[in-house]
């Protein structure tokens, strides 16, 4: 996609009313609900810092109405204050009369933090940016700002109102974290230093599937090497027998097994699936080959030690690696080994090295070791959807907005 959209250095911020869409959408602990991993509210430093002359109201979500970790932004705001400089207020209301009244009174300086955007009904649907620019919360909003800037890189992928509906009325620009993400995952889809090896991993097999087909089609990848769950589909479409454990989820993945099985046939030698697994056999961990996972009387929860070994060895001679999702569950004692391995290979590696998702991500910041990939995203869904070679709303929405921007500022 041409990054033809504008930026912070295409304006003059100083005193302006700035509209911030950041993603600080964050996992929470089920019993207490307290935030457990602040990288994405910390992500936002450099926008709140590059705008520190600004002022500054944030739209942002917590999760999705119905599910548990469906949240106010109280907690994320509690934090937003520890990491910028600038006064940060709360208000429990996004497009209400007291939002209004507070982002009127947002000084010079300040930074005032919206509720959970997804509060707001329409923000839950999608639908084209034109259409979703005529909804109360774009309507009612937009008339109370200079300037839309998007930074929420993390939600790209969704054409919610938030996301693609300010950037028709507004004019708009890609924040600095949008920036650094899209340079980064640019670099692998357009020229890639070779040999490039991606590791795909975890669950989510349905997101993971267009990724591979992309970048083998495309001819990006030189190494797929496949864990975790997404292992198993492909070894499935191989022909492997699992035992009755797994081969009851495998049902439920025939779709993508029938996609796995399609790019054996055409890409078979690039694609390099497990060769054993680490199991749980009466509470610890055993080593069992491909050949005896059918009787195996345990699940697999871990690529076993040759693959990793394997998967490491492929990960050093590379010059480009790509890692999304977990090996297996490396949340288990005795599973993550897996997983360490074949993150502290690339680590260690001179490659250009770029891991995403929430999981890869948290692990190498517990592992001390995420300052020495090239780039950790702070992106789940909308890197694979990059990765997958679909166009991202949100900066075909930005894109569009820098259009319409240059032509009326040519006829005026
Ligand atoms: C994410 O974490 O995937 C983004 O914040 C987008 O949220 P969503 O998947 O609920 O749309
Ligand atoms: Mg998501």
């Amino acid at each position: 996609m041409e990054l033809d959209y504008l930026t912070l250095n295409d304006f003059d911020i100083r005193d302006k009313r700035i509209l911030l869409r950041l993603d600080i959408n964050s996992p929470l602990d089920p019993t207490t609900n307290r935030i457990l991993d602040d990288s994405r509210i910390v992500a936002a430093r450099p926008s709140l810092d590059a705008l520190r002359d600004a002022r500054i109201v944030v739209l942002a979500h917590q999760s999705r109405p119905g599910k548990e970790d469906f949240t106010s932004l109280q907690q994320h705001t509690d934090l937003l204050k520890t990491i910028c400089s600038q006064r940060v207020r709360f208000v429990e209301d996004v497009i209400g009369p007291s939002a209004r009244e507070a982002i009127s009174e947002t000084k010079r300086g300040e930074v005032l933090v919206l509720d959970n955007v997804r509060l707001c009904a329409e923000e839950n649907l999608e639908d084209k940016g034109e259409k979703l620019a005529k909804t109360n919360l774009v309507s009612r909003l937009a008339p109370l700002f200079d300037l839309y800037v998007n930074d929420a890189f993390a939600t790209a992928h969704r054409s919610q109102a938030s996301m693609v509906g300010f950037p028709c009325v507004l004019p708009s620009a890609a924040g600095p974290l949008l920036e650094k993400e899209l340079t980064a995952l640019n670099r692998l889809l357009k020229e890639p230093e070779r040999p490039s090896t991606y590791l795909l991993g975890g669950d989510k097999i349905e997101d993971k599937v267009p990724v591979i087909e992309n970048i083998l089609a495309t001819g990006k990848a030189d190494h797929v090497l496949v864990g975790g769950n997404v292992g198993k589909v492909f070894l499935k479409a191989g022909g492997q027998k699992f035992n009755e454990a797994e081969e009851e989820w495998l049902v439920d993945a025939a779709n993508q097994i029938r996609k796995a099985s399609d790019m054996l046939r055409k890409y078979g030698d690039r694609i390099v699936p497990p060769v054993d697994f680490g199991i749980l056999a009466n509470g610890k961990r055993l080593e069992v080959s491909t050949r005896e996972i059918e009787n195996a009387a345990g699940n697999a929860m871990d690529v076993g030690n040759k693959t990793s070994e394997t998967f490491a060895h492929t990960i050093k001679e590379s010059r480009t690696v790509v890692a999304s999702g977990p090996m297996g569950v490396f949340e288990q004692a005795g599973f993550e080994t897996g997983t360490r391995r074949v993150l502290e290979a690339m680590a260690s590696s001179g490659a250009f090295t770029v891991i995403g998702g929430g999981h890869m991500a948290g692990y190498a910041s517990i592992l001390g070791i995420a300052d020495r990939f090239s780039h950790v995203s702070t992106a789940g869904g909308a890197m694979l959807s990059l990765l997958s070679g679909e166009e991202l709303p949100a900066i075909a929405a930005l894109v569009e907005a820098a259009k319409r921007y240059r032509k009326t500022r040519m006829a005026s």
